[in-house]
């Protein structure tokens, strides 16, 4: 009776209704019979991005239906990336089936041979199959361009499709897989051995595997059907203006919602990178649109239940307050009149609840446990001589209560692998807690080796992991708790407070240098980072760099047995080598702290939209401007003030062997360390003296973090102890 009240309660509290988040730009067309069609495709002028994602609404005798214009594909359906799906945006097609002959294959109709060429689309390699039917031939996929694609199918002695069909390719009908590129495709019927007979019907098509089931199909209902459905990928150019808006307004992510590039893998040929965006957990919405994400209000959801207390929906979650409705209050007061007896039976219920729970909670515990490597990862720890605690298994009951039971106010972050908290542990310090997103089972080794790997790793200028905690369903990592926001934010912070003198520029460089040095080399194992970028350099209180968030770097061992055809980082800079072959090498973290160090020297973005197209990529734009000779021209102003002429070109002339195109001519990272250290040397002799021209508001590694308005010069003594502790640390 009580929960009943209380739930009464609830709902009398959550009454408003809510809106739906906008899938189209301001009033276009939503929905084409029961297909919704989100920006940036689009119904009518104005609508919809390029002719490309133009849909036509064409009315037939079974209502409407989409089409894509150019394309000329009648749509089944549509949906947006789900990052958290870890989906790419698919469209599903129906595709035409093409047939070896018009008049034995009794249709009257001939179609045309689709082409997604000069589209970013490409047929799904995941979620297709090519399938042919027919007796002795051989079905070759034309105007594949980077592979040969086909399959041969021969029959029994009736010279037919045999009953029972599992297109092995000896029963009258064949099958193979793709290739990730294909955009357009027609089919070659050629004969394999001998006797074919022209009169029978042959023919092929490319089909959604997910509906492609050859024991249950009705061969003949497919042949006269001339369709079948199919599944295309979709992206937007990473020229496109809504791409360059996403960038240009809140580079990669914003708090609603997450962008990253993808590519396909297509050997050596021109690959097509396209933007996928997504919005995070707890919005909704399309990302393409701006302002597209919209808060759900989970208040409304009855799963979210605050058994007792109010619900309060906020940006991207919701709380569970103390305080109750009038309504509610009401309620009680007869419930509570009203259920005096039963409490003591509810009392007792509640005894033996708690009981069973408790023991429930510790059988799951040990599962998650289990579940999440941790056996494994305990083996890996004894096994390994040289560790003794470096990596700490934390109680799941101490990190709820160091993040106040992970409490909303104390998230920090959210990024792709999960969500960062800020924690106070019972000794007072102060820790970031990930909670991981879930991850699939056959990961949990490589998962277990990471922790393993990570937590070894013991240098300055890389965050520490704490330990883990595995015995919760979604593993948690604790790292040490770094107070000064990203490098990007201190670069490109738009107020001019914060002046980043050109010799903290220097040691930040070198400093990161030096980190991703004994990653390459030092480390037991080499691992690579794989996702350099300014925002995943965090700088601790006194502004030292610290390499963060290791979560897509391997070490190398792991990643032999790994192929993948999927290229992931971020756009501005990510490695072109990597994306045109799918080989990640050590040099392609080389290539992104290149983009980097230019970074630091122009203090511009990596993709800029108030630079022209060629010049949008910050790489591109270095390297452009140093074949022009016009490198004094973007080097930023505060540098060309306080550095040394022959300081800056070999800063500028390092950066450019980093992002050389080939990764075999780029410098190890040793070797770029070694060169770092050598022009801090070079432009600060005032190291050694103990004197310096600084008269700034900067701040630097060694002073204090709260800016005063008295500058404290630093005593020669600290210079040396700084200089000392770092050349030991590489
Ligand atoms: C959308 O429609 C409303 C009312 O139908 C109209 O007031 C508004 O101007 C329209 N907006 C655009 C951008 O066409
Ligand atoms: C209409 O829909 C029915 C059932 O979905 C289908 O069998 C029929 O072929 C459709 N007709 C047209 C003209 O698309
Ligand atoms: C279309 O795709 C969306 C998003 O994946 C999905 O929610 C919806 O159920 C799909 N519609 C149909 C008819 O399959
Ligand atoms: C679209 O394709 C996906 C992937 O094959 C499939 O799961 C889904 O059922 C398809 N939806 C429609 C409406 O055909
Ligand atoms: C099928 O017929 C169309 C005209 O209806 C013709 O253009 C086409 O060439 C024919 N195809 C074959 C393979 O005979
Ligand atoms: C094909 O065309 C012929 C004559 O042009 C017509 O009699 C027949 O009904 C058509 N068949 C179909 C399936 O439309
Ligand atoms: C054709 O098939 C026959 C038996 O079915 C086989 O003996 C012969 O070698 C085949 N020829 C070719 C060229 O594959
Ligand atoms: C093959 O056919 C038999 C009977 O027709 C059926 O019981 C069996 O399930 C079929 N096998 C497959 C793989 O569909």
């Amino acid at each position: 009776m009580f929960q009943i009240l209380l739930l009464l309660g609830s709902l009398l509290l959550h009454e408003q209704g809510s809106q739906a988040a906008p899938l189209v730009k301001g009033n276009c067309t939503q929905k084409c019979g029961e297909v919704t069609i989100p920006f940036p495709f689009g119904i009518g002028t104005g609508c919809f991005l390029d002719e490309w994602y133009e849909i036509v609404c064409q009315e037939s005798s079974n209502g409407s239906v989409p089409v894509l214009n150019k394309a000329n594909l009648r749509v089944l359906n549509i949906s947006l990336p789900d990052y958290n799906g870890n989906t790419n945006g698919i469209i599903n097609v129906s595709l035409p089936i093409l047939y070896s002959s018009n008049v034995s294959c009794g249709v009257n109709k001939s179609f045309a041979p689709v082409s997604l060429k000069g589209s970013q689309f490409v047929f799904s390699e995941s979620r297709n199959v090519f399938a042919a039917v027919g007796c002795g031939i051989r079905f070759l996929m034309d105007d594949t361009k980077s592979a040969i694609i086909g399959c041969t199918s021969s029959c029994g002695a009736d010279n037919d499709v045999v009953g029972n069909v599992t297109c092995s390719g000896s029963d009258g009908c064949c099958q193979t897989t793709i290739t990730s590129d294909l955009q357009a495709f027609s089919v070659n019927f050629q004969p394999n051995n001998g006797t074919v007979g022209n009169n029978e019907c042959k023919y092929a098509f490319l089909g959604d595997r997910s509906q492609f089931v050859p024991a249950t199909t009705d061969f003949d209902e497919l042949r006269a059907s001339g369709r079948f459905a199919a599944v295309l990928e979709w992206g937007i150019a990473e020229s496109s203006e809504p791409a360059l808006e996403i960038y240009n307004y809140d580079y990669i992510s914003g708090d609603s919602y997450y962008c990253s590039t993808v590519g396909f893998n297509l050997g050596y040929r021109v690959a097509m990178p396209f933007l996928q965006c997504s919005c995070r957990g707890g919005f909704t919405g399309n990302p393409y649109i701006r302002h597209g994400c919209e808060d759900i209000d989970e208040c409304e959801d009855p799963a979210n239940r605050c058994s007792g207390r109010k619900c309060v929906n906020r940006r991207g979650y919701y709380d569970c307050v103390e305080g109750r409705g009038s309504n509610t209050i009401k309620f009680l007061l007869i419930g509570i009149g009203a259920g005096l007896g039963a409490l003591l039976l509810l009392l007792f219920l509640w005894l033996s609840y708690k009981f069973m729970m408790k023991r429930k909670e510790i059988k799951l515990k040990e599962r998650y446990f289990k579940q999440n490597g941790g056996l494994l990862l305990q083996q890996q720890l004894h096994s390994s001589e040289n560790n003794v605690d470096n990596s700490k298994l934390f109680d799941s009951k101490d990190l709820e209560k160091a993040t106040d039971n992970f409490n909303k106010n104390r998230i920090l972050g959210q990024g792709g692998q999960g969500t960062v908290y800020k924690g106070m542990l019972a000794d007072g310090g102060i820790v970031a807690i990930k909670k991981s997103k879930a991850i699939d089972k056959g990961k949990v080794e490589q998962f277990i080796n990471e922790i393993a790997i990570l937590s070894q790793i013991n240098h300055r200028n890389v965050v520490k992991l704490l330990g883990c905690c595995l015995e919760t369903e979604l593993p948690l990592l604790v790292y040490e708790f770094i107070p000064n926001g990203t490098l990007f934010q201190y670069l490109h912070a738009p107020n001019e407070e914060f002046i980043v003198s050109w010799d903290t520029r220097l040691r930040i460089a070198t400093e990161v240098a030096g980190a991703l040095s004994y990653l390459h080399s030092s480390a037991s194992i080499p691992i690579y980072h794989r996702d350099i970028k300014s925002t995943n350099i965090l700088l601790d209180d006194k502004y030292c760099a610290k390499v963060a968030d290791f979560g897509t770097s391997k070490s190398v061992m792991l990643d032999q047995t790994h192929v993948t055809t999927r290229v992931q980082g971020t756009f501005g800079y990510l490695d072109p080598e990597y994306f045109q072959s799918s080989q990640f090498t050590d040099k392609s973290d080389v290539y992104s702290f290149g983009v980097v160090l230019v970074e630091l020297l122009t203090g511009q973005k990596p993709i800029s939209f108030l630079r022209d197209d060629e010049e949008r990529n910050l790489a591109s734009y270095f390297l452009l401007s140093m074949d022009d000779n016009r490198l004094f021209d973007i080097v930023d102003a505060e540098v060309l003030k306080q550095g040394k002429k022959e300081g800056i070109v070999a800063f500028a002339s390092l950066a450019r062997s980093c992002l050389n195109l080939h990764g075999k001519t780029r410098p190890p990272m040793k070797e770029v360390a070694i060169e770092l250290e050598r022009i801090r040397k070079l432009e600060n002799p005032a190291m050694k003296h103990g004197h310096t021209q600084e008269k700034r508001k900067t701040k630097t590694c060694w002073e204090s973090a709260v800016s005063t308005d008295i500058i404290a010069l630093p005593d020669q003594q600290s210079f040396v102890s700084i200089e000392s502790s770092y050349t030991s640390s590489i």
